[in-house]
């Protein structure tokens, strides 16, 4: 399975914070915010990494990163996304990076208090498809959400006013090689950007979307409050534990 982190976007809801770096050049307590998705993806055992970034500050990615020496990898991929066109557009750039093999995605705001290792392998048995983790939070709405029957997702809304259930689709997602054409189907939204929950619904529609309940703290990082709540969380317990 190869792994792809996405931190490209603007970063507009943190601005000035913004203004001059990447979002995912924060700090979140000692570290840089990019460290943490790509130690969930080495945690989970993969070694091939695509990092998508995009901005004004996309040199210094390569200059903090290089080749993934502290993370233990040989090297690095990068890739440039120009302006915001969404999540689904910037994993959309990773086709040939990514064509052949299953792919693991992580958000590169997201932050977990322990590891992958679990739905990775369940994933990997599966015949096809893809999977989502969820978690249960209090502000559902901030997030792409679940409508469950049963155990089964039936759909997700991105941001719903009314949500249907107390889950967060977190930004980690699994997928199999029918991504790159789901990723082809999308349109625009209503904010002008290709959605990452157009390309789950395909597979939720396919009835091949399988997800599991993420265990331990999860969080975003994509507005201030979140920023400091991340790095609270980090700060007091650690992330990435085994
Ligand atoms: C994105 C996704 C959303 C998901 C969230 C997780 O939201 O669109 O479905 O729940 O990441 O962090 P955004 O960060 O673009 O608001």
């Amino acid at each position: 399975m190869k792994g792809i982190v996405l931190a490209g976007g603007l970063g507009t809801r943190m601005m000035p914070l913004t203004k001059i770096t990447n979002k995912h050049l924060l700090p979140i307590y000692n570290k840089p915010m990019v460290y943490y998705p790509i130690q969930t993806l080495v945690d989970a055992g993969i070694r091939d990494i695509m990092i998508v970034t995009g901005g004004n500050s996309a040199g210094d990615f390569l200059r903090l990163l290089g080749n993934g020496e502290e993370f233990g990898l040989k090297q690095l991929n990068y890739a440039y996304q120009k302006g915001e066109g969404g999540i689904a557009e910037a994993l959309g750039i990773c086709e040939q990076f990514g064509r052949g093999e299953r792919i693991a995605v992580v958000l590169g705001d997201n932050i977990i208090e322990r590891n992958i290792i679990e739905p990775v392998k369940k994933f990997a048995a599966q015949a096809k498809g893809a999977k989502i983790l969820l978690k249960e939070v209090h502000d559902p709405e901030r997030f792409g959400v679940p409508e469950l029957k049963g155990d089964k997702v039936v759909k997700i809304e991105e941001k719903p006013k009314n949500p249907k259930s107390k889950f967060a689709v977190i930004g980690i997602y699994l997928y199999d090689e029918q991504v790159w054409e789901f990723i082809k189907r999308c349109k625009p939204s209503g904010r002008g950007e290709l959605e990452i929950t157009d390309v789950n619904n395909f597979y939720v529609e396919q009835g091949t979307m399988t997800h599991d309940v993420l265990e331990g703290w999860w969080s975003d990082a994509g507005t201030f409050d979140s920023l400091m709540r991340a790095s609270k969380l980090v700060a007091e317990g650690g992330a990435n534990k085994k």
